[in-house]
């Protein structure tokens, strides 16, 4: 079947005029560009992407960065300033600004207007009517003034019109955060049946975990350009280098080898671990497809991670993990942070930690001098259901507010977790269980 495209946008750009003082908006009316009194803000420039059929495909990016202005575009609630978007057949959309119903009229006028809007006739809307207002389950509501509507209530309302229309395209902007999880959870239920029956499906969302169940496909804006687009997880972790401010790792700097000898604090021999050079790619487990970056006044050169059995890199559900890692301080580092965090293979974080949140029990003062290492030993239980993880290691530090990652290193171990029979789910949460016969009613 040859590739069918059901949105193309190609060189798109956006440009706001802006202006400094009410009086020059009214001035540029009157003067209808015979003279120019704002300034030119470019929300977008020249993005170009196409999303097949079918396809789920998540937008990523600041605040401001321009999804919301690029998603209106592709609705078409918004102009470009230069560039071309098709968009082939009927496009459902959800977007940030409310649900785009009429709030004097009634939940049942607004599913009539909105669906008309769509381009269904009266007798399509009667046939879907009741699905629409069972899939939004305020029934109760439906003869009320959306007014008197909750932003939730109004959202399942609008949500369930734009999904019942059976979309071709369908536009959802960070709309569902404002659902509960039960009715986020039905949402998602439901986009992934219209994927199914061939719905292209764009996704604005903070929610990185979202990203990375629900989309095959991720785009990063950031400024108004789009720099990058890929698997979801390479995306995902690009977009949380642009929201820390980080930069690459430069190349590796000479020192002087220092190895620290092994602790047993842990109840566990720890190997010695290389503080001269990053020998990850020498060791079991190392990911090559990690994800690398900080400012590099630490690295991360070494790790272990051993569990109770002869092969550790296929632990059994249940088994201790010992993981330790090295760091080096490449420059004097005030008060490092050192964290860690296990994901699923899906991109999904099972858990994390770091030296500040457990700041009771690690001590960190006074670690951090230039040309100095530590090592850093991680111990738990995992009891997680069997399946692929990654582990990611960082070593950061505090600027007031904001976190400065010197080193980080996502998704840089690999384990697996052997099949286990005694639970199902996602982590074993030791649930026992008693059964006992009750007294017989007479
Ligand atoms: N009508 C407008 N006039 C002037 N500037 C605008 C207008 N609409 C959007 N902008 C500007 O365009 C930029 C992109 O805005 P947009 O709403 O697309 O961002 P966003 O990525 O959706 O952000 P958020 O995550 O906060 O929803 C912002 O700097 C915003 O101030
Ligand atoms: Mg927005």
């Amino acid at each position: 079947m040859f590739s069918e495209h059901s949105i193309v946008v190609s060189g798109v750009s956006k440009c706001f005029p802006i202006y400094d003082r009410p009086a020059d908006r009214l001035l540029q009316m009157l003067y209808r560009g015979r003279r120019t009194f704002g300034r030119e803000f470019w929300a977008l420039r020249d993005i170009s992407f196409s999303i097949a059929r079918g396809e789920t495909v998540g937008i990523v990016g600041r605040n401001g960065s321009g999804k919301s202005t690029l998603l209106q575009m592709i609705c078409g609630t918004l102009s470009t300033t230069s560039g071309n978007i098709e968009v082939k057949g009927r496009v459902g959309a959800l977007l940030e600004l409310g649900s785009g119903f009429n709030p004097e009229f009634t939940g049942r006028e607004n599913v009539y207007m909105s669906a008309a809007v769509l381009g269904l006739s009266r007798e399509e809307t009667e046939h879907r009517f009741d699905d629409i207002v069972a899939f939004a389950d305020i029934a109760k509501f439906i003869n009320q003034p959306v007014k008197t509507y909750s932003s939730g209530m109004a959202l399942r309302l609008a949500f369930a019109v734009q999904s019942q229309i059976d979309p071709d395209v369908l536009i959802v902007d960070e709309a569902l955060a404002v659902g509960d999880a039960r009715f986020q959870a039905k949402c998602f239920d439901r986009l992934k049946r219209l994927k199914d029956n061939g719905t292209s499906i764009l996704l604005v969302t903070h929610s990185s975990d979202q990203i990375v169940n629900h989309c095959s496909r991720a785009i990063l804006l950031d400024s108004g350009s789009l720099i990058m687009q890929g698997e979801p997880r390479d995306v995902v972790n690009k977009y949380m280098d642009v929201l820390f401010g980080g930069e690459r790792q430069a190349a590796e700097e000479v020192a002087p080898e220092l190895i620290v000898s092994g602790s047993t604090e842990h109840g566990i021999d720890h190997i010695p671990l290389s503080l001269a050079q990053d020998v990850f790619a020498d060791k079991a487990g190392y990911n090559h497809h990690e994800y690398r970056w900080g400012d590099g006044a630490a690295s991360i050169l070494d790790f272990s991670l051993r569990a109770d059995s002869h092969e550790p890199h296929i632990v059994m559900s249940g088994q201790s993990i010992h993981l330790s890692a090295s760091i080096r301080f490449n420059r004097t580092v005030v008060r490092p942070i050192f964290g860690v965090t296990i994901k699923t293979r899906e991109g999904v974080t099972v858990a994390g930690t770091n030296s500040e949140l457990l700041s009771d029990e690690v001590h960190t003062h006074g670690l951090g001098e230039a040309g100095s290492g530590v090592v850093a030993h991680v111990k738990f239980r995992c009891a997680l259901a069997s399946g692929d993880y990654f582990i990611s290691l960082g070593v950061a530090s505090r600027t007031e507010e904001t976190i400065v990652p010197h080193d980080r290193r996502y998704d840089a171990v690999h384990f697996t977790v052997a099949p286990t029979n005694t639970f199902y789910g996602l982590a074993d949460l030791e649930m026992s269980m008693d059964i006992s016969e009750a007294a017989r009613r007479q």
